[in-house]
């Protein structure tokens, strides 16, 4: 008979993964942006065997899983989101070999993996988009994706005077008097859900995947894949005063028909044992994010609104109330997030004025100007940061972190013209600086070359103060941010329970005092206010800065147990 019993630390590690359905619920997960996290063969790109290196680092850490943003071919025209091939690795990331190896390393150290898929578009250098440009009107290959007639009297207008994400016609002339649709980059074009083998393709990339022994997927764009294009398309005016429709009749976005694509996903998810996981990336309405967030769907969906709130007691209350309820209805659980690949890093935004109410503008009134100095209060910023960090680690729901923001490290402003790679940057000559600079490749040493991220310099300019933000140096800094995190995470592996808080009262009634109980006798506390207050009883397990004579200081939070 063979003996089944695990035999090494790591072979444990990978028995208990395999047991628990539910370790999406409380899971910290830690985004990797590849080619900004570590650089193992000094070409200057991020790469499978530098993350595989470095997991030592988020075992540390504490982190239960990673999401790994694109690693697929691609020729980057948006960092990854243009994907070439599906089912293979960028061979300037590494191999599929390379890709076995991170996952059997990351679970042989009890870290699961999610990866980003991509599916309302491929790269137009995919083998379908040439296969669909060589192939004439009207033909099958046309109809993976979205084709459409010219408009206008010689029909050498775009069908419709839609707008792209990133600035520009959404329509791109195929050269044969048809157009195609990207709602992103012209290298972006949008794939047809209506057609059958897209969607089966699709399911076959689930399980290519799935098999390979990721856990779970993150969803790009996962409320536009549905579309209705029927003729004649109504104006980009029209679309945007359709914007807050919420019955899913807009043509492009939050569709009914993803119900049944999802379902079929779900079906393919719940082949796995434990089932793969999905969480949505879904900018609708906050009515809305409970679809996919569904059992029956993708089953969590990411919920923005701590990243799109300034940092403000009553605001951040109304997010957490509204969000607790919401997963009360649809048996998921919350998805907490301040920073990720597509945003200033949360250090900085907290430390530019409070942009008057406009939602999903925060910190970008400040990107369009590039960043000047003058209007950053860099020590709040990252004040703000840990004490808002703090209070999301003792939320109920699972926490999504973005790689450096265990750094503090702040947003690279100044990234010159020439260097930057965001399309946004491209397509709004002048107007948007785009996102590349929450993308710089992260410091882990304090000197060197590309401070420690790889041999022969980083693929965006590293600043020269970076090398203070870098692993080395916070390692050896107790106060540092990387130890406030890497507290914090330990600890709240003993938080376990319910999507459930109660908030307590501060008895001075200060209303700028957001103060919570969590199941065990867990409580935070955080003080948004301008003047310091008094800290309730209880044993003080950690605080983001430290107590002044005993009293909890402004932008401060601490998590006191007993
Ligand atoms: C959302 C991704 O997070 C972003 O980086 C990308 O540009 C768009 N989707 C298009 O794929
Ligand atoms: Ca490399």
């Amino acid at each position: 008979m063979t003996d089944t019993r695990p035999t090494t630390l790591a072979q444990e590690n990978a028995a208990i993964l395999a047991k628990d359905p539910n370790w999406w619920r409380q899971a910290a997960v830690y985004q990797i942006y590849p080619r900004s996290f570590a650089d193992a063969n000094g070409d200057g790109i991020g790469d499978l065997p530098g993350i595989t290196s470095r997991i030592p680092y988020l075992a540390e850490l504490g982190v239960d899983a990673v999401w790994l943003s694109p690693f697929y071919p691609s020729a980057l025209a948006d960092g990854g989101y243009d994907v070439d091939d599906y089912r293979d690795v960028d061979p300037k990331l590494g191999t599929l070999a390379d890709f076995d190896e991170m996952v059997a390393a990351l679970h042989a150290s009890g870290i699961r993996l999610i990866v980003d898929i991509v599916p309302n578009h491929s790269s137009n250098r995919h083998r379908w988009f040439q296969e669909a440009l060589a192939s004439p009107k009207g033909s099958a290959a046309r109809d993976r994706y979205l084709f459409h007639d010219g408009a206008g009297p010689d029909g050498t207008e775009p069908p419709s005077d839609w707008k792209s994400m990133f600035g520009g016609s959404a329509w791109e002339p195929a050269g044969d008097g048809q157009f195609y649709l990207h709602l992103f980059a012209p290298e972006q074009p949008d794939l047809n859900w209506a057609n059958r083998e897209v969607r089966d393709d699709f399911l076959t990339t689930l399980r290519f995947w799935a098999d390979r022994g990721v856990d779970g997927f993150r969803v790009d764009v996962a409320h536009a894949l549905a579309k209705d294009l029927t003729y004649p398309l109504r104006s980009h005016d029209e679309l945007e005063e359709m914007k807050l429709v919420t019955d899913g009749s807009h043509p492009l976005w939050d569709r009914e028909e993803l119900d049944e694509i999802y379902a079929e996903w779900r079906a393919v998810f719940d082949e796995y044992d434990p089932p793969r996981i999905a969480v949505a990336e879904a900018w609708v309405e906050p009515s809305r994010r409970y679809r996919y967030a569904l059992p029956t769907s993708l089953g969590q969906a990411f919920n923005f609104d701590l990243l799109r709130a300034n940092f403000d007691a009553d605001e951040f209350r109304a997010i957490v109330d509204h969000n607790i309820q919401s997963v009360a209805v649809t048996g998921s659980s919350n998805t907490w997030v301040f920073s990720n690949h597509d945003v200033v890093r949360h250090a900085t935004r907290y430390g530019l004025a409070d942009d008057p109410g406009q939602e999903g503008e925060v910190g970008k009134r400040w990107l369009l100007h590039g960043g000047p100095a003058s209007e950053l209060d860099a020590a709040l910023g990252l004040r703000r940061a840990r004490a808002a960090t703090l209070l999301m680690l003792a939320l109920p729901g699972s926490a999504y972190l973005y790689q450096g923001e265990e750094l503090g490290l702040p947003e690279v402003a100044d990234i010159p013209d020439a260097e930057r790679q965001d399309p946004t940057f491209f397509r709004s000559p002048g107007v948007e600086v785009g996102r590349d600079g929450c993308r710089v490749p992260l410091p882990w040493t304090t000197a060197g070359s590309s401070f420690g991220f790889g041999a022969d310099g980083a693929h965006l300019p590293q600043p020269s103060w970076f090398g203070a933000f870098s692993v080395e140096a916070e390692g050896a800094d107790p106060d540092s941010t990387l130890h406030l995190y890497r507290r914090a995470l330990a600890l709240r592996r003993e938080l376990q329970g319910a999507e459930e808080l109660t908030w307590r009262r501060h008895p001075s009634g200060a209303d700028d005092v957001l103060w919570f109980e969590r199941p065990g006798g867990w409580q935070s506390i955080t003080n948004f206010g301008a003047s310091s207050v008094d800290l309730p009883e209880g044993e003080v397990l950690v605080t983001s800065a430290p107590l002044e004579d005993g009293r909890l200081p402004s932008a401060t939070t601490a998590w006191l147990r007993g």
